[in-house]
Formats: C-alpha cells, structure tokens, sequence
C-alpha cells in the first residue's frame, strides 16, 4: 500500500489491488500543495468534518471519477444534495468496504460547512488495509480516549495535526502518540497558513526523546506502507 501526503490533512492512499482512497481533499486551495484536483483521482473520499480545508475539491473530483464519499451523516445529506454517492457512517462505527475496514471514532473540533449548514460532528479514522491499521486523527485537541483507540486498535501508522491554534500543537501531539503508541506517527496540519506554522523535525525530535517512531512527509511525498 502506497500513502502519498498533499500537505494540510490531504492524503491518498492506493491499496495493493490499485484502488484510490482521497482523505481531507483539499488540494487547489491549498498554498502548499503540489498537486491540483485535477491531477488526482479517487475511488473513495473520506472526510474527517466538514470544514473547507477538509471537504476542499471533494465535490469537483468526486463528479469526475464517480467516487463514493465516505463522512459523517449530516455531511453525507450536504453532499447528497450536490449530487455526490455517499455511504454515512459515524462516530464508534465500522464497515467493511470492499478495499478494508473503516471505523469512526471521536474527535474534538468543529464542523460547520462552509456556507454555514450544520455539518454534524467531526471524525477520526481508523482505517485497517491490506492488514495495515492507520489511524488518522481528523482535526482535534488532546483527548484522554486516544489511550483506548490505541488499546483496541493495534495502530501502525497515526497520523495527526500538530501545527496548534486550530488543534493539537506539538507537545499536545507529542502526548497524543505516547497514548495511542503507533509503530509511525506522522505530523499533518503544519505549515499551510501562517498561524499554523510548526516544525515537524522538532516534533520528531521530541517523539524519539521518548521512543516513538516518528516520518516526516514532504508535501507530495509518496511512501510505501
Ligand atoms: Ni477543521
Ligand atoms: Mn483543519
């Protein structure tokens, strides 16, 4: 399984079998993309809320390859009404898909769209693939119940804000990971804009001071899971 890492909260995952799975699609608004929606393809969405640098090019990509879009229920109605294929889900529930299993867990945010409807609340994923578990924490603060995410979920990948203001700031993520105890964490949502401005390396760092595995992505890196 292949991750490749669009700066913000954007990630694609292709699974072995090929199939494409966007996460957070914010991509033509986003100054440190390097990669327009245009570009990209998706058999899946899944959105963390329903904020615009997370639904970002959701609506323009899914209309092209035909996505199914895969987010929280009043989300889901949003997006319905725009024409889209969604399958809702929410928070402590999990699917099967035919690429792999997706679970939402909680997280500690908002989720307004972006024309102000009420976009439920927001989600994080936990997403197990080709016998891989990456949890991928959405927008949130700190939260105690990561410990039990981390408990029930064997997770090998986490990936989690760190740039503060909005959600978790470094020192907060640096707790996040010690809770949930994933084999790699990976820091999202730095970087973008000015008032999120944070070093990934001083977060890894800090994370090998206390023995976590820590991979910092470029912006349009792509790994091998
Ligand atoms: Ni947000
Ligand atoms: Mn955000």
């Amino acid at each position: 399984m292949k991750l490749r890492y669009f700066g913000h909260s954007a990630c694609q995952i292709t699974t072995e079998k090929g199939t494409k799975i966007l996460i957070d699609p914010f991509l033509n608004g986003n100054p440190v993309s390097p990669v327009k929606s245009s570009e990209v393809g998706a058999d899946y969405i899944i959105l963390t809320h329903a904020h615009g640098d997370h639904v970002g090019d959701t609506i323009e990509i899914a209309k092209r390859c035909n996505s199914l879009v895969i987010c929280n229920f009043e989300l889901g109605n949003i997006l319905e009404a725009e024409g889209l294929r969604i399958h809702t889900m929410h928070i402590g529930g999990g699917f099967n898909f035919e690429f792999g299993r997706v679970k939402f867990t909680i997280a500690h945010h908002g989720s307004v769209y972006p024309d102000g409807r009420y976009g439920g609340n927001p989600v994080g994923i936990v997403l197990t693939i080709d016998g891989i578990t990456l949890y991928h924490t959405g927008d949130t603060g700190l939260f105690l119940d990561m410990k039990l995410i981390g408990e029930l979920n064997k997770i090998d990948y986490m990936l989690l804000p760190i740039g503060d203001n909005y959600t978790m700031g470094i020192d907060d993520a640096v707790i996040a990971v010690e809770f949930v105890n994933p084999k790699i964490a990976i820091p999202l949502h730095f970087n973008t804009f000015p008032v999120i401005e944070a070093d990934p390396e001083d977060f890894k760092r800090k994370l090998e001071s206390v023995n976590q595995g820590c991979t910092v992505l470029k912006f349009g890196q792509e790994i091998t899971l």
